[in-house]
């Protein structure tokens, strides 16, 4: 079983006397046979990216603690729109989402610094209930700073962390304490996942709704080329060093020796795929060995591997599919699920859309 930290109360940056004690719990999910996948499966799907044609590696590697202060720093950047774009929406329309869904516990998959999340917050604020908030990220150290911050301010709130990926986390998520939930996945992170995962991953969110709960889903929309290349290639090598970083931190986990001198970001949009892709070029042939995996990887001069897919969304496909039904695999419960879009947002340049799904049986 998943176990818990934080026992003693604890004082925040900011020198308050927080009462941790009953207000912040956050667990660390192992991958474990519970879970249907063991430690190792981590290091195989590293094996298995570098092994095929075109080279991948797996995007949730890019978020150690500095890839996720360098994330922060992206979304701050001029030409990366996105993160303002949806907070726009959000600022404009989080109370008429709290008025639709009624009170509601929050859970907020890749929460980073809960910086959107405060504009839900606010909005859900309004009757006397306790707020709860349910954080998970693959990085504890931001999820832990963006926890004590919001436990200073807003004085009602209760928090259950998870720190550990969206497939442990949604598989771990305890019964909401009140009447509803809605599952929070924002800033377009559905687009770091591909047709068949996307589908996978819809799946997985019915299981964890009842039906009558809610998802708010944010995506990034399909635009000129011009814009999106943009975005990930800024003029501060912000996204440079964020895509670089991944293999500082390979370095640390597998005892790998990629050098970062070594390689050079790549960012393009791929118009077929409809997706920004990100490659690090290898700049000569080398050999690269993960130690602790046990394993040896060639790679040609000029040779990249393919770090991340952003795919960009067409709103009214998007819907359909969210509509169409998410079968759940397990044949014991083999009903079919559906995310059923109740209301869309978007911006005046139709940038970035808000989806509230309602999950109905
Ligand atoms: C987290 N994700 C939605 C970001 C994106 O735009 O796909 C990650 C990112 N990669 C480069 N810049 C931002």
């Amino acid at each position: 079983m998943p176990e818990s930290v934080y026992t003693e109360p604890q004082t925040s940056a900011a020198g308050l006397n927080i009462d941790f004690n009953s207000r912040l719990q956050i667990t660390p999910l192992r991958a474990s046979k519970d879970f249907g996948c063991s430690q190792g499966d981590q290091g195989l799907e590293i094996i298995q990216g570098l092994s095929q044609i075109p080279k991948t590696l797996p995007v949730q590697y890019f978020y150690d603690d500095r890839g996720s202060q360098l994330f922060e720093q992206i979304c701050e950047l001029p030409e990366y729109y996105p993160t303002r774009t949806e907070t726009a929406i959000l600022q404009a329309h989080a109370p008429e989402i709290a008025q639709i869904t009624g009170p509601c516990e929050l859970v907020e998959l890749g929460s980073g610094s809960s910086t959107k999340t405060r504009l839900l917050l606010d909005a859900y604020a309004t009757t006397d209930l306790p707020q709860w908030y349910c954080p998970i990220d693959v990085s504890g150290g931001i999820l832990e700073q963006s926890a004590i911050a919001l436990l200073a301010d807003y004085p009602g709130l209760q928090i259950q962390g998870y720190v550990g990926t969206y497939d442990l986390a949604l598989a771990s998520l305890s019964r909401p304490v009140l009447p509803a939930r809605m599952i929070c996945f924002l800033g377009s992170t559905l687009g770091n996942l591909n047709p068949q995962e996307c589908q996978a991953f819809f799946a997985q969110l019915t299981k964890a709704l009842q039906p009558g709960e809610y998802l708010l889903l944010g995506v990034d929309l399909q635009k000129s080329p011009q814009q999106l290349e943009a975005a990930y290639n800024d003029s501060q090598g912000i996204t440079a060093a964020f895509n670089l970083n991944m293999l500082r931190h390979l370095n640390w986990r597998f005892q790998a020796n990629f050098n970062l001198d070594e390689f050079q970001h790549l960012a393009f949009y791929n118009v077929r795929d409809r997706q920004i892709e990100m490659h690090l070029k290898s700049l000569r042939s080398q050999t690269i060995q993960l130690r602790t995996l046990d394993f040896t990887v060639a790679l040609e001069a000029g040779e990249t591997i393919r770090t991340e897919i952003s795919r960009k969304f067409d709103l009214v496909e998007l819907q359909t599919q969210l509509g169409q039904g998410n079968s759940l695999e397990n044949a014991s419960s083999s009903s079919t699920r559906t995310l059923h879009p109740l209301k869309v947002w978007t911006d005046p340049n139709h940038w970035f859309g808000l989806i509230l799904c309602q999950c109905l049986a």
